[in-house]
């Protein structure tokens, strides 16, 4: 057994062997763990399986763990390439007993691994305890055979093993490995413990209690187990080596960029080797799960570890972007214990591409001018700090990068002068808010973002997570605790909630622990980049500090994903089929529905409208990837990708691409998107588009659902047409054909309903002839002849036809029509013909008429006007008012 790769296959199947579970390693940023930055032990994914707090279904387990050691507490970086043993990135090996096995068992199983399995001489191990562990120092004896003199008791803290200022712990005992008297150095305890002759290779914890606060230790419900191997050591021990950096993985890293370089490996450039081959492990594995380089958290920390390993790269003559061409040997070396390394190998290559040629443009001027400004600097000197902020802030040079190039020459940074102008530059920015012309409650976010710093985002990759409460606000003022009931903003350290942007409405959930329950019920972000959950306690009280688990409401996000996808589907295929004159004017990506505006001035047809629906219904049913990318904004524009409406954008953005790429080789798609997205097009499931509408003049919108939302509303008018067939007993198929017959049945019935009615109410009929009004109805006043008429269920549009027809009967004189209808209200119409236009107005008449039905007014022109009333019984009567106003 030599390689890492059988070094790591042994350990794991040894384990397996005896009775515990293979547990893939957690991602390297901890779901459950609100102040970590990064996993760093083999223990974090199942800190609350020691405490009991959640179950698994083994009791024992073992795993290879994922571990980064870089920014945060335990920060390794800038050892990294200067020593034998330190790593950004490294792996750990370890078996968990959560109250099972405890002391005994653990010492047995790692003594016969070390001893049987990897055949370790027992004449060059030996073991420190805690001082006040007898127990242990018992069972090493009794189990090891171990001498006394190679038990070291040891009271520090080196030996008592805390995860962090809180969580499972307990004394430990650690195993190391004699390199022999070649290399100085002396036993733990010893005052030359520092020497690299006695290494420890393995940690076994005896994990018995819970710091659940400082000073405030409670036991666990059961003794358990938690031990840390470092693969990258023990695999140096095994193959004979005394440096990490030697073992056959770094070989062929070292290997594969000396190809590329031309650097020896062992010669003066050897620590530039190993700087790359490290920090393309941390990067890398960074990188697949889901960090970004970024200006803020976890994000600057990748950046600040890919910009060191970029200019050792540059140092060793690169003179195009290297990294990325390393990418595949890691992979070959790693890909097949680490899956996502493999899933994500072109996610990784990009990244590191994009990021070094970026990096690239600045790098070379910036390392002049430190050249330049430490020209005259020797051994023991400072270098100016307001220079290497300089460096930082304009030439993209993180501060460790300084550190670093300065190291070889002894000289440091003057780190107050650096901390000192950030102060000032953050000052500038603090004044020009405060011209902002915010509203007072909205000023309280300001200060509390440069007090806290910006809210890190986990939720691209997680829907639940730890976070601590970092401030509360209540009425625009700041509080300590919010009671039961109470309606707060919460600021956590991280989150995984989305804050409305970039038209995504923000999360709704769940905050929850130590008694307290908060529902939230929006996230909106303040100050830039602040996450603020609104919401009410729904039981305890909500403190500052307290820790909590963060959960979003899973059924809404997930349609929220799908929904923001779809919009991008949309927007590129209205592109494609109206122009490429669609620009977005807006958005809205809600749980229910999406809705796109976009500039454009004429309807979209029914028939445009399905050919878009159709091809983003394609780039769903191709189930492709969705990929996101952090770039340069100006790259993402250069790359053709397209930018939302009223976004503001840093320098850094999130380019979301979907579909295989024709025109862009990005992709289909491709965005400058903050937003949260589905991982594959196929999650969308269906995009139907509900509505298409003008918004404002120019504008366009439409809206669509997608998934289930969809598939309702699809089902839903399949539903509403079949029972329309049904009524009228045809077909799907025949119901149009069938709805436009009756249609035009009716509108012939009609016709011939309204003639017949006309004919009946003139007292024609059939048998009458030609619908002439009766004689009868012809009186003469005066000189003038009238005809009036009371008639009922005629439209007021024929009374109007009536009445003409009467003055072509009468010849000359005054016509006048009441209808009655069903509702009882009457509509009058009068008629003169002309050569009595001078004589009688038709509107006064009609008003008169008006009066006697109980109404007002009328109106139309002296030879014909219309008016109406509510009494329809006083028909017979407004027929008289108007003879006796001829007659008078
Ligand atoms: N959790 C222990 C460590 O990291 C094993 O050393």
């Amino acid at each position: 057994m030599s390689g890492v790769n059988e070094i790591r296959s042994a350990y794991l199947n040894y384990f397996a062997k005896n009775g515990h579970e293979i547990v893939p390693s957690s991602p390297l940023v901890p779901r459950n763990d609100p102040t970590l930055m990064f996993t760093n032990a083999g223990m974090v994914q199942f800190k609350n399986v020691f405490t009991g707090l959640e179950k698994r279904p083994y009791e024992r387990a073992t795993s290879s763990q994922k571990c980064v050691r870089a920014g945060g507490k335990h920060n390794d970086l800038d050892n990294v390439g200067y020593t034998a043993r330190h790593h950004t990135f490294f792996e750990m090996l370890g078996n968990f007993s959560f109250g099972d096995y405890f002391k005994e068992r653990a010492i047995e199983l790692a003594w016969n691994l070390i001893t049987k399995e990897y055949g370790l001489p027992k004449d060059r191990l030996l073991v420190t305890v805690y001082s006040e562990d007898e127990d242990a120092a018992k069972l090493w004896k009794k189990i090891a055979g171990l001498p006394e003199s190679k038990i070291i008791r040891i009271g520090t803290s080196d030996n008592f093993w805390q995860m962090g200022d809180t969580g499972p712990c307990g004394p430990c005992s650690e195993i190391f490995f004699d390199h022999g008297d070649k290399i100085w150095g002396g036993p733990p305890g010893s005052p030359e413990e520092d020497g690299d002759r006695f290494i420890e290779i393995w940690n076994l914890v005896f994990m018995q209690f819970d710091q659940i606060a400082p000073g405030n230790r409670v036991a666990l419900p059961k003794p358990s187990i938690d031990t840390g191997m470092g693969l990258e050591r023990i695999a140096a021990v095994l193959q004979g080596k005394h440096d990490n950096y030697e073992i056959d993985l770094f070989v062929a890293l070292i290997r594969a960029i000396a190809e590329l370089t031309g650097a020896d490996p062992q010669g003066e450039q050897k620590a530039s080797l190993r700087v790359i081959a490290d920090h393309l492990r941390a990067s890398s594995f960074l990188i697949s799960d889901g960090v970004l380089p970024s200006n803020e958290g976890r994000g600057y920390v990748l950046r600040r570890i890919m910009r060191r390993a970029m200019r050792h790269g540059q140092l060793l003559g690169a003179k195009e972007p290297l990294m990325y061409r390393l990418v595949w040997a890691l992979v070959r070396e790693m890909g097949q214990a680490y899956p996502e390394l493999v899933r994500a190998e072109n996610l990784i290559e990009e990244t590191l591409k994009l990021e070094e040629t970026r990096f690239r443009k600045t790098l070379d001027r910036g390392l002049t001018i430190l050249d330049e400004k430490s020209a005259s600097l020797k051994k023991g000197d400072m270098f100016d700090g307001e220079t290497a902020f300089t460096l930082y802030d304009t030439y993209g040079f993180p501060l460790d990068l300084t550190q670093d190039a300065l190291r070889n020459r002894g000289i440091g940074v003057d780190i107050a002068s650096f901390t000192d102008a950030m102060e000032q530059q953050r000052k500038k920015a603090r004044a020009a808010w405060a011209g902002s012309g915010d509203t007072a409650t909205e000023n309280i976010w300001f200060p509390l973002r440069e007090k806290l710093g910006a809210s890190e985002f986990l939720g691209y990759d997680t829907e639940i997570a730890e976070g601590v409460v970092t401030a509360l606000v209540k009425d625009g003022k700041e509080i300590e605790a919010a009671a039961t009931g109470d309606s707060v903003a919460i600021v956590m350290n991280q989150t995984p909630f989305y804050a409305e942007s970039g038209g995504q409405v923000g999360d709704t959930g769940i905050l929850s622990g130590d008694g307290v329950r908060v529902r939230v019920t929006d996230t909106q972000k303040k100050a830039g980049d602040l996450y603020v959950h609104l919401g009410t306690v729904e039981q305890g009280t909500l403190k500052l500090d307290l820790p909590l688990q963060l959960e979003v409401d899973h059924a809404r996000r997930t349609s929220i994903r799908a929904n923001h996808s779809a919009t991008h589907l949309l927007h590129e295929a209205l592109r494609q089929v109206l122009g490429d004159h669609i620009a977005q004017r807006g958005s809205l990506v809600a749980p229910e529905r999406l809705r796109f505006d976009f500039a454009h001035n004429k309807p979209i047809s029914a028939d445009e409208l399905r050919r878009i629906e159709d091809i983003a219904n394609d780039v769903v049913l191709e189930n492709g990837e969705v990929l996101t990318r952090s770039m340069a904004v100006d790259d993402a524009r250069d790359s053709g990708a397209r930018a939302l409406f009223g976004e503001k954008y840093g320098d850094e953005v999130r380019v979301v691409s979907m579909g295989a790429g024709q025109g862009n080789a990005l992709g289909w798609s491709v965005e400058l998107c903050g937003g949260t997205h589905v991982r594959r097009t196929g999650d969308i499931g269906l995009i139907s588009i509900s509505g298409e509408s003008a918004v404002a003049s120019g504008v366009r919108r439409i809206e669509a659902l997608t998934g289930n939302n969809a598939r309702h509303a699809v089902n839903a008018t399949i539903h509403t047409a079949k029972a329309a067939a049904a009524e009228l007993k045809t077909t799907l198929d025949d119901l149009p054909a069938r709805i436009a017959a009756l249609v035009e049945e009716r509108k012939k019935l009609e016709n011939a309903l309204s003639d017949a009615r006309k004919k009946l109410a003139m007292g024609g009929g059939a048998a009458a002839g030609g619908g002439a009004a009766a004689t009868s109805d012809i009186r003469t006043i005066g000189d003038v002849k009238f005809l009036g008429r009371a008639v009922q269920g005629i439209e007021m549009k024929d009374l109007k036809s009536l009445a003409d027809d009467g003055k072509k009967q009468i010849g000359s004189g005054v016509v006048a029509i009441i209808n009655v209808g069903e509702d009882g209200k009457a509509g009058a119409v009068v008629g003169v013909t002309a050569d009595l236009t001078s004589r009688f107005s038709a509107v006064d008449l009609v008003k008169i008429a008006s009066e006697a039905l109980g109404g007002k007014g009328g109106g139309g022109r002296p030879d014909m006007a219309q008016a109406g009333g509510p009494d329809g019984a006083k028909a017979d009567a407004a027929l008289k008012a108007i003879e006796a106003a001829m007659g008078a």
